[in-house]
């Protein structure tokens, strides 16, 4: 063997090792929470910790005798941060949960390290298809873009836009928006005119726009991960596009509730696709949204934090479930098969594919108590990841 592959082999025996004494560990339960909390994706990591720091203030800090640590992990939103960040809470502060991860290519590098410690690891926002299937030890509570885009892909072409062109951030979770958004579209007589990736790291919008401009489509379809949505609403007003016809559509990423208020009136009448809005008109989203506000000087949810929310929701109920006792495997057979309401509507954790199952609502942008706000017109009841039915 190389020397680096002996390195990598004795780093699993420890991992495994130290996976096994964690479970007799004393009376603190320790959640290790990875998030980008600098870099591109950083809304994403201050939306969670705000979010999982509501949850326990909330719902107390001791759970089954077992007080509860919650620590934060910074991963820069670099994939290889992450994975060296997860082995670390596992090997030395021995946490008994994996959670956070902002972005899909640090859910997708840290999966090995969950199943090698079998340590649940839940996903609050990372949203590919395929994550789910890197790790029997990964529970998501966030969403799939192929959930939201095969809503959007039948909306569409039913009210008269048939006629698309898509634009993605160019990694896994675009590349499944695109898919899955096409798929159903062609399916109700709609066609392509172009499909265009854009980087996922410091993206210009403007070449691509312009583009899309002298295609002359019906509408433009969307999917940029959260907190960059400001910058194509901004671009496309720039851009006049609106004004020559085209609509602006997408999966709800792009109007994204941490921006959505600063994008100006030029984003009224946009109609997207998702599992969440600040707006959702229920007694708990209400709720939550006062305590969240409250809590953050006035900062709005977004579906980053009902992400983070209801993967401390699934962590606490699973502990309490199986008492503190039994380790990762009664953890993660707890987490297995939960429902409940959450902020967004309806939820489960189906036990067979460990991701989520939940409402999936069409929205428009339109002012509310002054506000704009993804606000919802229809919804598609309990929809499972289309990505795994085939
Ligand atoms: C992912 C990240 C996002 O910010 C988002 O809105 C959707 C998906 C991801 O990397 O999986």
């Amino acid at each position: 063997m190389h020397k680096r592959q002996v390195f990598k082999a004795i780093a699993l025996v420890v991992i495994a090792l130290t996976a096994t004494q964690s479970i007799a560990d004393g009376a603190t339960f320790k959640i290790g929470l990875i998030l980008p909390m600098t870099g591109q994706q950083a809304s994403t990591g201050r939306q969670i910790e705000a979010a999982a720091k509501l949850y326990m203030a909330q719902n107390g800090d001791t759970v089954a005798g077992k007080k509860i640590q919650l620590i934060i992990k910074d991963d820069t939103t670099i994939p290889d941060v992450t994975k060296r960040l997860a082995q670390e809470l596992v090997v030395n502060d021995k946490v008994d949960v994996l959670a956070g991860f902002g972005i899909t290519p640090s859910a997708l590098a840290t999966a090995p390290i969950a199943t090698q410690s079998k340590t649940p690891m839940v996903v609050m926002a990372a949203a590919t298809s395929s994550i789910t299937q890197a790790s029997p030890y990964i529970v998501r509570t966030s969403f799939t873009l192929a959930q939201a885009a095969v809503a959007m892909g039948d909306w569409a072409p039913k009210n008269g836009l048939k006629k698309v062109v898509t634009l993605v951030s160019d990694y896994g979770p675009g590349i499944d928006a695109e898919k899955y958004f096409i798929e159903r579209l062609q399916l109700n007589g709609g066609q392509v005119a172009e499909s265009l990736r854009v980087p996922m790291r410091n993206p210009d919008f403007a070449p691509f726009l312009q583009k899309v401009r002298d295609l002359k489509p019906d509408a433009l379809f969307v999917f940029v991960p959260s907190g960059a949505g400001a910058a194509v609403m901004k671009q496309f007003l720039e851009r006049g596009m609106d004004k020559a016809g085209i609509k602006l559509i997408g999966t709800g990423d792009v109007t994204d509730d941490d921006q959505l208020n600063d994008m100006g009136d030029g984003a009224l009448g946009v109609v997207t696709s998702h599992h969440y809005s600040a707006a959702h008109p229920s007694a708990a989203n209400k709720k939550f949204v006062e305590a969240f506000q409250k809590a953050n000087k006035g900062m709005r949810p977004n579906f980053m934090a009902v992400g983070g929310y209801d993967g401390m929701r699934v962590i606490y109920e699973a502990l309490k479930a199986s008492k503190g006792q039994g380790g990762g495997d009664a953890l993660l057979a707890a987490m297995k098969g939960q429902i409940f309401e959450s902020p967004r509507g309806p939820m489960f954790i189906d036990s067979q594919t460990r991701d989520v199952v939940h409402n999936i609502y069409l929205r428009k942008v339109q002012r509310q108590d002054g506000q704009l706000h993804n606000v919802e017109f229809d919804v598609i009841k309990d929809v499972k990841d289309p990505g795994k039915t085939k």
